[in-house]
């Protein structure tokens, strides 16, 4: 049996901003208990679920020399569809109304002391991991504890770490010296071929050069990160450890996202039955957010995080435009202030066809993945995007920016071959993005037997987790050796 253990700063169902917590939550469950023992370590937020914090068991506590003074650490767990959970508690860092907070200090304060704390637990807990697998840049220091600090005691040696790329563009960036007070590392580790990047400390840095493999969540980010314009100026570096880096595109849980069983939608259907069931859901979408019912309207989706990643920028530059034609477009989404109130004022100024859903629903984003009859995602970069593999498993078709993630898993329409599951566009344009989607409303209007026929292809997609969990377990095997 070969022990694997996920660290991440935040996990479905107990803790999720946005698409890390899916893959954190759903990969473990689709790796192969008969060879792999994968357990996941993430924080106990105050702001988890009652439902949530109830099934937490105290396993240990203890006190950690951090940040010079020791410090409470907390270990609870649980088990989840079959999946051990550890969490780290201490309430000074984990205790705000929110899972991260605005001061970015704090923030690395806290995830160093997370990072330091997951290594620490082990000896305790009874679990010796051989890999760490590592995601996004809250967990970049385990690698860099894991090879500078708890080498030389026996039972961390030889434990290797994987660290995956969600998103290259937070770093977990400081004043060197602070860093380096807070995470109590030798100064000789803040020099531009360890931690330093520009000048500052950089966590996600440390976890780049010191994990033994690095992953990207599709093939055609790992290629992008490798470029100036995708590489959030750590391009170079990843072209220096290309070799050590590989792209593996996300799943979805299949049961989770499923609408012939969906229990957050008004009608369940399938690949069989969509044509004639579907619309129910959005009939009953377009009464609950007060848009103008009919059946008829093309509706357009929009479920994210609001943030600049995602081409807002785009969608604001045309939606006077867009919003002259026959569409409605449902939004669902929080984050910068000046996109949520972008959308707020155009369900003002177009209330029977815009809807601004400015909040975080779990149970709403069911409905509009269901109801919709196409979902908008013009992103500036996408490491993978789950938002449109959600959309093809519920027959909604994405209209997608070709990067990264969208690229490879959105295959656009083609109306000679009658081949595609969706709409895509290559340039970050305002015009070429409702060029797009007008062709994508001419197919949905005029050519309705051919629409239907993308719905299906889209539908009948895989993006489950089968194919890419196999991949990670390949590579789980191989470093073991
Ligand atoms: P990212 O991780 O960059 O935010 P992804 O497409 O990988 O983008 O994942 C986003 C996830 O967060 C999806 O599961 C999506 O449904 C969900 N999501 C985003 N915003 C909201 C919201 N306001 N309410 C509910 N779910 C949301
Ligand atoms: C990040 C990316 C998103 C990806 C998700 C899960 O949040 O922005 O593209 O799907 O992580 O890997």
């Amino acid at each position: 049996m070969k022990n694997i253990l996920f660290a991440a700063s935040e996990g479905v169902p107990f803790s999720k901003t946005g698409g890390l917590a899916d893959v954190v939550g759903s990969l473990p469950k689709c790796i192969e208990k008969e060879y792999f023992d994968v357990r996941v370590c993430i924080p106990k937020y105050m702001s988890m679920k009652q439902v949530h914090k109830d099934m937490l068991q105290y396993v240990t506590h203890f006190y950690m020399d951090y940040n010079g003074t020791n410090v409470y650490v907390g270990v609870l767990e649980a088990t989840m569809d079959g999946v051990h959970y550890y969490f780290i508690d201490n309430e000074y860092y984990f205790g705000g109304g929110k899972i991260y907070g605005d001061d970015p200090l704090f923030e690395i304060e806290r995830y160093a002391f997370f990072s330091k704390a997951v290594l620490s637990m082990l000896p305790l807990v009874g679990f010796r991991p051989d890999i760490i697998h590592c995601h996004d840049w809250q967990t970049g220091l385990i690698p860099v504890y894991l090879n500078e600090r708890f080498q030389g005691d026996l039972f961390f040696r030889g434990i290797k770490s994987i660290f995956t790329i969600h998103n290259l563009k937070f770093q977990g960036k400081w004043d060197p010296k602070v860093v380096q007070r807070i995470t109590g590392l030798d100064a000789s580790y803040f020099a531009p071929d360890k931690l330093e990047a520009y000048k500052d400390a950089n966590l996600l840095k440390g976890g780049l050069v010191y994990a033994d493999a690095i992953t990207t969540v599709s093939d055609t980010y790992a290629e992008e990160i490798k470029t100036p314009f995708y590489g959030e100026g750590l391009d170079g570096l990843l072209r220096a450890r290309s070799n050590d880096l590989r792209g593996i595109v996300n799943g979805i849980d299949y049961t989770d996202f499923d609408p012939a069983t969906d229990r957050f939608i008004v009608q369940n259907y399938t690949v069989g039955n969509f044509r004639k069931e579907k619309k129910k859901n959005k009939r009953a979408l377009q009464e609950a957010l007060g848009l103008e019912r009919d059946d008829k309207k093309m509706m357009i989706g929009v479920v994210s995080r609001l943030t600049d990643q995602k081409g807002f920028d785009l969608i604001a530059y045309v939606m006077d435009e867009l919003c002259q034609d026959a569409v409605q477009l449902v939004v669902l989404g929080t984050g910068e202030e000046r996109y949520e109130n972008m959308f707020r004022h155009f369900a003002w100024k177009y209330s029977d066809k815009v809807s601004a859903n400015i909040y975080y629903s779990e149970e709403m984003s069911h409905r509009i993945y269901a109801s919709c009859d196409a979902f908008l995602m013009p992103s500036l970069f996408e490491p993978c995007g789950l938002s449109q593999l959600m959309s093809l498993r519920y027959g909604t078709i994405p209209i997608v920016r070709e990067t990264g993630g969208l690229k490879d898993t959105v295959y656009p329409y083609n109306e000679f071959e009658h081949t595609g599951t969706g709409f895509s566009f290559t340039n970050y344009n305002a015009h070429e993005m409702l060029n797009t989607v007008r062709y994508a409303e001419r197919i949905y209007y005029d050519r309705k037997i051919e629409w239907n026929r993308i719905a299906q292809r889209a539908m009948e997609q895989d993006f489950s987790w089968e194919a890419s969990a196999k991949k990670y377990q390949e590579m789980y095997d191989w470093l073991i050796g």
